[in-house]
């Protein structure tokens, strides 16, 4: 890895007692439904104390990562690299799952090449399982995306001389302000033009005050600091970028080819964009 950042990024130690950003995300995903480790059970209950609809956030973002997938397959992508990947679906069959990023992409083009980055060291085993002949796993931190597109490169995994789309899935808000408005500049300037961005972040437009604060401190008290972006502040980080209609929306609202029930409820805490460069 080239330039090591100056903190080791959340969840790159396996620890069972302390909650991480993988797993808790997989715990409120599943909230009610499977089994977690006592930690993360914890801090999911805290979470969705403070956060009501917690679970739904999360379950709303994995459901526009999977539209945002299609739609770009659907504009003829066949290369991704998604960082931040986090836990694959397992399919238990006791507990519905929206199916993989990468499965979706298949299911449209079986030739699609895929690279999976986390940095978290149990995600990467799980990852692992599913690596197989155009699908691969590289342990990277997205501060450090000189290090993942060498590394990329340098195994031949993608040809970046092509355009790629680079899934940004609830990880930008886990970088600091300074790291996070290097993303968009470096990726336009690393990857062919037609590459595409899919993008969802946190955020605390539109939200009463007092919860954001207190989702925001509980959820750095129990699992990693996150940067809860106003709506301004994400449409800054992804200046330069052409974005597809309807723009920086909430989650639910990203549907351009109207997959989504919109009478499921709402939980606006994330928005999405997905854009060209
Ligand atoms: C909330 S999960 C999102 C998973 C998936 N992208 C999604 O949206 O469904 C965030 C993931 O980002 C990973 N992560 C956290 N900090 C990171 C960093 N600095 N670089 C790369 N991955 C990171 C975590 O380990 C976790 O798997």
């Amino acid at each position: 890895m080239t330039g090591t950042p100056p903190t080791p990024p959340s969840g790159s130690e396996f620890d069972p007692t302390k909650p991480d950003i993988a797993r808790t995300y997989r715990a409120l995903q599943q909230w009610g439904k499977r089994d977690a480790l006592p930690a993360d059970r914890h801090a999911a209950a805290e979470l969705m104390r403070k956060i009501p609809g917690a679970d739904q956030v999360m379950q709303e973002n994995k459901a526009v990562l999977v539209r945002m997938t299609r739609f770009a397959v659907r504009r003829g992508h066949t290369q991704f690299v998604d960082i931040g990947a986090g836990t694959p679906a397992t399919y238990d069959a006791r507990l519905p799952e929206l199916p993989n990023l990468m499965e979706v992409a298949a299911d449209i083009r079986p030739e699609r090449r895929w690279v999976s980055v986390d940095v978290n060291p149990v995600v990467l085993a799980h990852l692992r399982v599913l690596d197989r002949d155009g699908v691969s796993t590289l342990e990277g931190d997205v501060r450090d995306l000189e290090g993942i597109f060498n590394d990329i490169e340098g195994q031949n995994l993608l040809d970046l001389g092509k355009p790629v789309v680079v899934v940004l899935g609830a990880v930008i808000h886990f970088i600091d302000d300074h790291e996070a408005a290097k993303v968009v500049p470096y990726l336009m300037r690393r990857l062919s033009p037609g590459s595409m961005v899919l993008f969802t972040h946190v955020t605390s437009t539109g939200r009463d005050p007092q919860m954001v604060a207190a989702g925001k401190a509980a959820y750095e008290a129990l699992v990693a600091p996150i940067w809860v972006r106003s709506q301004e502040e994400i449409a800054v980080l992804l200046d330069g970028l052409t974005l597809h209609p309807p723009g920086l929306v909430r989650t639910i609202a990203w549907d351009p080819d109207e997959t989504t029930d919109l009478a499921s409820t709402e939980a606006p805490h994330f928005l999405a964009a997905a854009g060209d460069f």
